[in-house]
C-alpha cells in the first residue's frame, strides 16, 4: 500500500510537469542561469513551488482576450451580487418602517415570525380557536394576524408598539393581556421586519381599512 502522502505529492508534481509543458516557455528562459535554477529537479523540495499569484497568472495569460472578458465579467457580476446581499441586510438591520412590497424585508420577517410569534399566532397566521369570545378579565386566546380579526385599526406604529412592550400597557389594569413584550428579545428592525411580513399577508381591503382608520385618528 501506498503511503497517501506520497501518493498526493506524486499526482502534484505530475500536475506541475504537465502545466510547464503547457506553458510556452519564451525563449533565452532555459539559459537564463538565475532563473532556471532548480526549475526541471526531480526532488519536489528543491523546486521553485509555483506560487498562487503565479498559477493564477498563468491561467490568466492562457485564457485569451475573450476569456479574460469573460472571467472579468464573472468577477465583476460576483462583487455585485455581493454587494447587493450586502446592502439587504444593512437595510434590513436600520429599517425604521414596515414595507410589505420589499421581499428582502419580507423574507427576514418571515424567519423571525417562525421563530418568535408562530407558536402561539400560527404558522399560518390564524391565531387560536375562540379568539373573538367574550374576555371581561383578560386571557384572550393569541388573535389571528393575517386580516381576520379587526387588526386594521392598529396603524403600524401601534403594532410595533404592541411588538415591543407587549398587550399590557395598552389594557386597562384589571385585564389580563397574554400578548407579551419583545423588547428584550428582538431589534426595532427585526421588528419592523415582522410587520412587513404580516401585512404581506393582507388582503387588499384590510390594507385600505388601515389607512382608512390611521387617517380618521390622524395619525
Ligand atoms: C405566548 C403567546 C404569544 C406569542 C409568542 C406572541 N403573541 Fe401576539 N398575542 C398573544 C395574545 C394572547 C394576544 C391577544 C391579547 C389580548 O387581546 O388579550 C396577542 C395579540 C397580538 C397583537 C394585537 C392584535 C390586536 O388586534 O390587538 C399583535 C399585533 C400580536 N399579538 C403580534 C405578535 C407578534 C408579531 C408576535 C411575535 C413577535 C407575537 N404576537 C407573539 C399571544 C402571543
Amino acid at each position: 500500500m501506498r503511503d497517501p502522502k506520497t501518493a498526493r505529492r506524486d499526482r502534484r508534481s505530475r500536475f506541475e510537469q504537465r502545466l510547464r509543458g503547457r506553458i510556452p516557455k519564451p525563449p533565452g528562459r532555459a539559459i537564463d542561469p538565475a532563473r532556471g535554477q532548480g526549475r526541471f529537479a526531480d526532488d519536489e523540495d528543491d523546486a521553485p513551488t509555483p506560487g498562487r499569484g503565479g498559477l493564477v497568472g498563468g491561467v490568466v495569460n492562457r485564457l485569451g482576450p475573450k476569456g479574460r472578458f469573460l472571467a472579468a465579467a464573472v468577477v465583476i457580476g460576483a462583487l455585485i451580487t455581493a454587494g447587493d446581499l450586502f446592502w439587504e441586510r444593512y437595510t434590513n438591520q436600520t429599517a425604521i418602517s414596515a414595507d410589505h412590497a420589499n421581499a428582502a424585508q419580507v423574507g427576514l420577517g418571515h424567519s423571525l415570525y417562525d421563530q418568535h410569534c408562530a407558536f402561539c399566532h400560527g404558522a399560518d397566521l390564524v391565531g387560536k380557536p375562540g379568539w373573538d369570545g367574550d374576555y371581561p378579565d383578560g386571557g384572550r386566546p393569541p388573535l389571528p394576524l393575517e386580516g381576520t380579526a379587526p387588526i386594521w385599526r392598529l396603524s403600524d406604529r401601534d403594532l410595533f408598539d404592541v411588538i415591543k412592550f407587549g398587550g399590557q400597557p395598552f389594557s386597562p389594569p384589571s385585564y389580563r393581556n397574554e400578548m407579551p413584550a419583545f423588547e428584550a428579545d428582538l431589534a426595532d428592525a427585526d421588528i419592523w421586519a415582522i410587520i412587513a411580513f404580516i401585512k404581506s399577508r393582507w388582503p387588499e381591503d384590510v390594507h385600505t381599512r388601515q389607512k382608512e382608520a390611521a387617517a380618521e385618528q390622524g395619525s
